[in-house]
């Protein structure tokens, strides 16, 4: 019964202008269950028919029936699984993988094949017993002697079932012992049912075939049979129970194992790819933590001015540099505003900074005029004595409360500042009051402050009516956006129609810090996507010096049945593990960072969030995908036969 049959195939390979002819013409059938041999001088065009006979080439021209069947219309994965299920190959320099055990090799047939793992193992192990490798199994291939590797060739080549085999010169690169075990192990085969396809130029190697096929020149020359056929009925088969969801989970598994291997392999280069990685996403991590942490700190600044609160300011808006220009708010606005319904309380304050001097010590502060109700609408608490009071205005009293600060500052030996006399550009005030530290601030210490009734701050200290600011605390029941377009209208007509000042609360604070930091964000946001763009750069770049690397192995693979697909897959997921690896890596660091600014700067801290942790671990996923497709899909595209040629 014919299996293989060829009829008036031709092949060319184009050198350039001219097209050089390999194949000529040939015609023959191959029946079941026979041993051919295929002589022939070097170039002569044997291991091209070969390869056509395999599906790992094709024909230019002609026709080619596997079991009656034309593969004419047959695309790459069709072949594949064609040379997964009928053929297995013998290489003259037995291709086996070197990162692979005996055992891992004669087995990976069987991955592509779609067989479970134990099943196939267990097959894989009886097989290289049966060749005589028992105790050899879990050894590498450079742990071998050369007829031992091309045992476990063959092992690997009826891994499948091996219904007809194709040895390219199996005995090759052997001494004449090893090639003579070879050849007898092969006839063993043959007389189990095994198709043999044997290659070589060999006459005596060539006399332990059934049938003998001589080419020239890429032309049949002669075709003898010397022997019948031993056994026409083929090997057993093998049962493949392929389960899709298993085949999934074994092609994965495959891949991902492989995959580890070959970033194990290369340490070094692998460590040097991912550190493109590491920085970008450690950078990115590190840096709105950073963000966040100064947010947190400054949010919680603003939120204990309290919300109830407007600062009306000389100026046009927050930061107006000529803001000392506008001398224009003045206590007798700040009475008006007191009387307001929509108004609790409203406190003029003016401030100015100086020298505080108390006996032979002195610090810069600033000084600020407030009214009475100035510490209730600021939520400032006394730590002792008494704050100032609505006669001490009045009267415009040279007394003062100073801060926790400034207490620290003047009487650092814990002397009682209660009725001191302390120095403010020369003037003096009796200390009447100390305030409690503050909860929360927005610098790193707050600055040495003092505060005296406005009235003293005019007439001792700036000798002018204008003040730099009021401070009004809202009624009870009525809302922010009210009071301050109130406010507002208020102010503007007293001001003769001009807004020469403008009104600032915890809400539009808010609003304009977060505006900042949004624009802060995307800034970051852009300079992490171009670092991590150079990573991902790399990794491709590395990614296709790989392939080129493998390209042989690539071929291996393709010809025991690898489909396009799996190479892809096994690619992309060495890429995608590189990437990942180091975008975990890169949060770690940035977490040893964290513990660092952490123990090292007081401001604030750096705020890691669970959200921006999952974002960059997911970005640096994508990057492997993205930047490991086009190396893995150059990978999957390889012609087999070119492939295996690379050295
Ligand atoms: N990819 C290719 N491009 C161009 N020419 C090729 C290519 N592959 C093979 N050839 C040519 O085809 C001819 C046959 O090559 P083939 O490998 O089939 O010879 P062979 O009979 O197997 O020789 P050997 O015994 O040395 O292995 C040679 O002349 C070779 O130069
Ligand atoms: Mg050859």
């Amino acid at each position: 019964m014919v299996t293989l049959e060829v009829r008036n195939i031709n092949k060319y390979y184009c050198e350039g202008e001219s097209r050089v002819q390999v194949l000529k013409d040939v015609t023959l059938s191959i029946e079941k269950g026979d041993f051919v041999a295929i002589i022939g001088q070097s170039g002569s065009g044997k291991s091209t028919l070969m390869n056509i006979l395999g599906c790992l080439d094709t024909a230019s021209d002609g026709s080619y029936f596997v079991d009656g069947v034309s593969i004419e219309n047959f695309g790459p994965d069709d072949l594949a699984r064609l040379r997964s299920e009928k053929f297995g190959f013998i290489f003259q320099r037995y291709n086996l993988l070197t990162s692979l055990s005996a055992q891992e090799n004669v087995a990976l047939p069987a991955v592509y094949g779609g067989m479970g793992r134990a099943e196939r193992e267990a097959r894989a192990h009886d097989l290289l017993v049966k060749l005589g490798l028992d105790g050899k199994t879990q050894n590498r291939p450079n742990e071998l002697s050369g007829g031992q590797q091309q045992r476990v060739s063959i092992a690997r080549a009826m891994m499948n079932g091996g219904e007809i085999i194709l040895a390219d010169e199996p005995t090759g690169a052997l001494d004449s012992k090893s090639g003579e075990n070879v050849m007898k192990l092969l006839m063993e085969l043959n007389a189990e049912g095994h198709t043999l396809i044997l290659v070589t130029h060999d006459r005596q190697i060539a006399s332990y075939a059934n049938r003998i096929i001589e080419i020239k020149d890429g032309a049949v020359i002669s075709d003898t049979r010397s022997a019948p056929i031993i056994k026409e009925e083929g090997p057993e088969i093998v049962s493949v129970s392929r389960s899709s969801w298993q085949y999934i989970r074994d092609q994965l598994g495959e891949a991902f194992r492989m995959s580890v291997q070959a970033i194990l392999a290369h340490k070094m280069r692998s460590l040097l790819t991912m550190l493109g990685i590491i920085i970008g996403i450690a950078s990115v991590v590190s840096v709105v933590a950073l963000g966040r942490g100064s947010q947190e700190k400054i949010l919680a600044g603003i939120n204990a001015m309290g919300t109830n609160t407007i600062d009306v300011r000389p100026g046009r808006n927050f930061g107006d540099r000529n803001a000392n220009r506008y001398q224009t708010l003045t206590v007798d606005d700040s009475d008006a505003l007191a009387e307001q319904s929509y108004i609790a309380s409203s406190t003029p304050t003016a401030s100015s900074s100086g020298e505080m001097v108390y006996r032979n010590r002195s610090a810069t502060g600033s000084l600020s005029g407030v009214g009475e109700q100035y510490f209730n609408v600021k939520g400032l608490e006394l730590a002792t004595g008494r704050l100032l009071t609505r006669e001490d205005v009045d009267r415009a009293r040279a007394v003062m409360v100073i801060d926790d600060t400034s207490r620290e500052e003047l009487f650092p030996n814990g002397e009682d500042p209660i009725g001191a006399i302390v120095l403010f550009n020369k003037k003096p005030f009796e200390v009447v009051g100390v305030t409690k530290k503050p909860t929360a601030t927005f610098g790193p210490r707050s600055s040495l402050t003092a505060w005296i009734p406005y009235t003293a701050h005019m007439a001792r200290v700036s000798g002018s009516r204008t003040i730099s600011s009021i401070t009004v605390k809202i009624a009870d029941n009525v809302s922010a956006q009210v009071a301050e377009k109130e406010l507002t209208r208020l102010l503007t007509s007293r001001h003769r129609g001009v807004t020469d000042f403008f009104t600032m609360n915890a809400d539009s604070i808010r609003q304009t810090m977060e505006s900042t930091t949004t624009t802060m964000r995307l800034l970051i946001s852009c300079i992490a996507l171009i670092s991590l763009l150079v990573g991902g750069i790399g990794v491709m770049n590395i990614m296709l010096v790989s392939v080129t690397e493998r390209t042989k192995e690539i071929g291996v693979r393709m010809a025991i049945g690898a489909r396009r697909f799996n190479v892809l897959q096994q690619f992309l997921i060495e890429a995608v593990l590189i990437c990942i690896i180091g975008g975990f890596t890169g949060v770690l660091a940035s977490a040893g960072i964290g513990a660092l600014f952490n123990a090292f700067v007081k401001d604030f801290p750096m705020s890691f969030s669970t959200g921006s942790i999952v974002l960059a671990l997911t970005c640096s996923t994508l990057i492997g995908v993205i930047f490991g497709y086009m190396p893995a899909r150059r990978a999957s595209m390889l012609n087999p036969v070119e492939a295996l040629a690379q050295e």
